[in-house]
């Protein structure tokens, strides 16, 4: 199942997101605002259960989270979409998966894993901002299969119709939320049109 937002904001966002001219701060506060409003559509379902409060004039029973959940960003340029994520869900545990592609095999070649031995929590949010050939997607979800994380969303802001299909055919049950699905990968690997290497834009490291 894939998910395109279709939210005029993010679409707005997105275009400057793009843009060769944007610099790295605005490019930050961008991946951080589109995240925001994608996870807000990813987290639609999260299951609630009861919660009892006081308000100044009644007791009231409210809704708290049902379900622990882990946000799983992929090293380097999943980063950018951490606070987004903990500024909705501050009691969010943050697990690191370091991955990147070998840029001759586009294989994601792992280098950093701090998952503890056993699953700590119930719904994880993958965070990673491209869905290329969906390489490091199905590897970090391959991991957590593993760990025994038991349901699983992939958020990220573009994919490639590619990386899409790699997802779905690996990992049938792990719905994908982004703000775009763009046209296709160029010779390189790269998502056209896309918006060029997300970790270097965000770090100023092209
Ligand atoms: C980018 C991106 C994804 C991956 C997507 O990371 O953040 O993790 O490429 O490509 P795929 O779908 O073909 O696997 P990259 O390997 O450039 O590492 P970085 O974030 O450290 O720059
Ligand atoms: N990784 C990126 O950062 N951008 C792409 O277009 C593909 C993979």
């Amino acid at each position: 199942m894939i998910n395109v937002s279709r939210h005029p904001l993010v679409r707005e966002k997105l275009t400057r997101l793009r843009d060769t001219t944007t610099p790295p701060p605005e490019f930050r506060r961008l991946v951080h605002e589109i995240a925001t409003l994608v996870l807000y559509e990813a987290t639609a379902d999260l299951a609630l259960e009861d919660r009892k409060v006081d308000t100044p004039l009644a007791p009231w029973t409210g809704s708290r989270l049902r379900e622990k959940v882990g946000l799983v960003p992929v090293l380097r340029a999943g980063i950018g979409m951490v606070e987004a994520a903990l500024s909705l869900m501050p009691e969010a545990q943050v697990w690191h998966i370091g991955l990147f592609r070998d840029e001759r095999t586009l294989r994601p070649i792992e280098y950093y894993n701090k998952l503890p031995t056993e699953a700590t929590v119930q719904v994880c949010l993958v965070l990673d901002p491209m869905l290329a050939t969906g390489g490091s997607a199905v590897a970090t979800i391959d991991v957590l299969e593993k760990w025994g994380a038991k349901r699983i969303k992939y958020v990220g802001l573009i994919a490639a119709p590619e990386g899409v299909k790699a997802l779905s055919d690996a990992h049938p049950d792990v719905p994908i939320h982004v703000a775009a699905l763009d046209d296709r990968l160029n010779e390189k690997g790269y998502i056209v049109p896309g918006l060029g290497d997300a970790g270097d834009r965000q770090f100023g490291t092209g």
